[in-house]
């Protein structure tokens, strides 16, 4: 009997799954296993929600946004009960091997189910923060700043215009990634992020310095997840300190949505064929990623429980540059 290969998105979907998925069903196809779709991530793995996959169904997809498997986030697989039917759907399906994309909840629930029910997983980095240790990009999050980019030179065009303050918030969860490649990537002349503290007397001095150098625009890049608060807070609490006007934009889902740039669908595309050697090369319990061009496996646990640093020195830089 040929070996067989499941493949489950989960988590918050990120663009560049679809290539992933493609070049995990093609190399396994390739090399004589079976593979299977198990749809809307760990829920689907529960409830036996499961396709099988061929060269057809994996056609076209590389350039499309989202899932198609679908993804979910999901309460039940974190109870022993939920864990346990998953596992039933595993052996029911026969399968040897289930391949999980997606984020650090996602490599969470692959750690406790793979250590408590001795199940075969391999990762791989999905998701548009680049939050997670093991990889120097998680496949999503170029084509997420390259989106958050654009919206940000859009504005800075009304900025300039009216000289006008303007707070934008990106997404990252507890992470500052996203905000510091668009802060520096659209010029901006702030960011904000979780990693460092939030100094509004700061902020508020860098932008009345600004206006006194006769620059018509300040635009902020805020991370969602700062500690001094949402874009909102912040900006309220500048205002108290500079007495300027300003306008608020989150830019939110924009950012998660779209087709892959062609470093998401690169990275994808490598790391979907990886997964499938590592399967064959017996290497479970492991998220496959990529370091300075190099294939690196890391222990489930790590990718989460480690905190991947941001760069300080970009942080500073950025400051610098809009001077
Ligand atoms: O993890 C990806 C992400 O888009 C985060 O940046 C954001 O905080 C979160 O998901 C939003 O989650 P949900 O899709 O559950 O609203």
């Amino acid at each position: 009997m040929k070996k067989r290969i499941g493949i489950l998105t989960s988590g918050g979907d990120a663009p560049g799954m679809n290539a992933a998925i493609r070049a995990i069903v093609r190399t396994a196809l390739y090399k004589g296993y079976e593979v299977l779709g198990i749809k809307h991530g760990y829920k689907g793995l529960i409830n036996n929600d499961i396709v099988k996959l061929d060269h057809h169904s994996v056609a076209n997809i590389i350039q499309r946004g989202g899932t198609i498997l679908g993804t979910a986030r999901c309460d039940e697989f974190e109870t022993e009960r939920g864990m346990h039917r998953a596992k039933k759907v595993i052996d029911k399906n026969k399968l040897d091997c289930v391949i999980v994309i997606g984020g650090d909840g996602t490599m969470r629930g692959a750690k406790e189910f793979s250590e408590k029910f001795g199940v075969n997983l391999i990762g791989l980095p999905g998701t548009i923060d680049n939050d997670l240790y093991g990889t120097d990009f998680t496949i999503g999050f170029d084509t997420a700043i390259n989106s958050a980019l654009e919206a940000v030179d859009r504005i800075r065009d009304t900025a300039s215009s009216l000289e006008r303050v303007f707070f934008i918030e990106v997404m990252g969860r507890h992470a500052g990634f996203i905000s510091l490649a668009v802060g520096l990537a659209g010029g901006a002349e702030d960011v904000i992020i979780p990693e460092t503290p939030t100094d509004i007397e700061e902020i508020a001095q860098t932008i009345q310095n600004n206006i006194k150098k006769g620059k018509k625009s300040n635009i902020i890049i805020v991370a969602e997840g700062d500690e001094a608060g949402n874009a909102l807070t912040i900006a309220r609490k500048v205002k108290k300190l500079t007495g300027e006007d300003y306008r608020v934009a989150v830019l939110g889902y924009i950012q998660r949505g779209g087709a892959p740039t062609a470093n998401d669908r690169i990275l994808a595309s490598k790391l979907g064929y990886y997964a499938v050697e590592s399967f064959e090369n017996n290497r479970f319990g492991v998220m496959v990623g990529e370091i300075e061009g190099k294939i690196v496996y890391t222990p489930f646990e790590e990718t989460y429980s480690i905190k991947k640093p941001v760069e300080d020195h970009i942080y500073k830089m950025i400051k610098i540059l809009s001077g």
